[in-house]
């Protein structure tokens, strides 16, 4: 019975698995028209935990989503990416201006397991003639996540549908005001960011939108009071689909405007003139000079300065004995005791077996009668320091 179950539990993750393997998601829109597609996040969520369907326990978590073109860092011009909140759905959308195929890589990433997936989406858009007549509106109290989902969309048209006494209406752009030079609102309630909704049809303006041009209208909105509805076509059901009639404007598309001649096209061969004459060179110029200046003159100077650097150090030292002769006899005795003690220092701490030290002896040894170092006669009198006027040393008896 185990064994049975495991196998329907091994075939039930290979199904899951495999429907779950992204299959690509494609759509074919015309140019010039509203594209919106919402990316689920409970489809995003399956594909986190497939196995959520067996085990029972169903997960919401946070999700941020990331989409480019596929080998670009961002998306299309036209396509944009919008999701308030990391508990939200996010929304593709955008019309495309020119015909042409653009894939779109979706990554979602979930923020509480930090895992990541993705989804392929290959949008066609098809050459699509332009509507003649469109309009702009402003919807002042709403969001653009508000407005995309298709059921609003629709309650958007059906009040337009009624301004423009026409049932052939189709949405052609939608626009966030933030996107448009729109300043981020207040956090307050009753404080919207704004959209505008762009609408085309076939079918020529009605009087209520022509209205908006009369000077009256014009006038009305001049004056800053928030422009009301022209007379008898105020149609709003929900308020927050309410348009904002002096931000309205139109669009007529039917006459198409004068356009530039065509460039005059040529045989495409050069016509004949005469020879080529290539440009002359220009004259020759004189280097010598400069290069006097910049290499033998430096040479010279650095020649001169060698001289006499050397003539410095070669030829005007005066030597040892000149320091000797100039400096006093005590003073000479002094540093030389100095330097012998130290050399002699330095030689005992070598090793042990050494000759007891010199500076431990008397200048002379009274049972030899050897005088030790011959700096002056009387030796024995050379105090060692000179400002003390004591006698010299007393010889140390050994
Ligand atoms: C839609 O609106 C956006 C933003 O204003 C603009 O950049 C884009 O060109 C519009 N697309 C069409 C097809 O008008």
């Amino acid at each position: 019975m185990a064994g049975k179950w495991s196998w329907v539990f091994c075939l039930a993750v290979c199904a899951i698995s495999c429907s779950g393997a992204n299959a690509d998601i494609k759509f074919s829109i015309p140019v010039g028209r509203l594209f919106t597609y919402e990316l689920m996040r409970e489809t995003f969520q399956n594909d986190f935990q497939p196995l959520s369907v067996l085990t029972g326990i169903l997960y919401n978590d946070p999700m941020v989503f990331k989409c480019n073109l596929q080998y670009s860092p961002d998306l299309p011009e036209w396509l944009r990416l919008t999701q308030r909140h990391p508990y939200d759905n996010a929304f593709l959308y955008g019309a495309p201006a020119a015909a042409g195929k653009s894939i779109i890589e979706i990554y979602a990433i979930n923020k509480r397991t930090f895992e990541t997936t993705k989804e392929k989406l290959i949008i066609q858009a098809n050459a699509e003639t332009l509507l003649p007549y469109q309009a702009e509106f402003f919807l002042q109290l709403r969001e653009v996540e508000k407005v995309l989902p298709p059921g609003v969309q629709d309650e958007i048209k059906r009040d337009l549908q009624k301004v423009w006494k026409s049932t052939e209406l189709e949405i052609v752009n939608i626009t966030n005001a933030l996107d448009r030079g729109g300043r981020v609102p207040l956090p307050l309630a009753g404080h919207y960011e704004g959209v505008y909704v762009k609408v085309g049809s076939e079918q020529y303006f009605s009087e209520c939108l022509l209205k908006i041009l009369t000077p009256d209208q014009q006038r009305q909105c001049q004056g800053g009071a928030r422009g009301r509805a022209p007379g008898g076509c105020y149609y709003c059901n929900v308020p927050s689909n309410c348009i904002t009639w002096c931000k309205t404007q139109l669009f007529d598309f039917s006459s198409p405007g004068p356009t530039a001649p065509p460039p005059t096209m040529g045989s495409g061969i050069l016509e004949e003139g005469g020879e080529f004459d290539p440009p002359e060179s220009p004259p020759a110029r004189d280097f010598l000079p400069d290069y006097l200046v910049t290499v033998i003159v430096t040479l010279i100077l650095a020649i001169v300065l060698c001289a006499l650097l050397a003539y410095i150090m070669c030829c005007r030292r005066e030597g040892v004995e000149k320091r000797n002769a100039k400096t006093s006899e005590i003073q000479l005795y002094h540093h030389h005791t100095i330097h012998g003690n130290g050399d002699e220092l330095r030689s005992m701490a070598g090793g042990r077996g050494v000759a007891p030290p010199l500076s431990t002896l008397p200048m002379f040894n009274f049972r030899t009668g050897e005088r030790m170092p011959p700096w002056r006669s009387d030796s024995s009198s050379i105090p060692l320091i000179l400002a003390q006027h004591e006698p010299a040393i007393d010889p140390l008896p050994r």
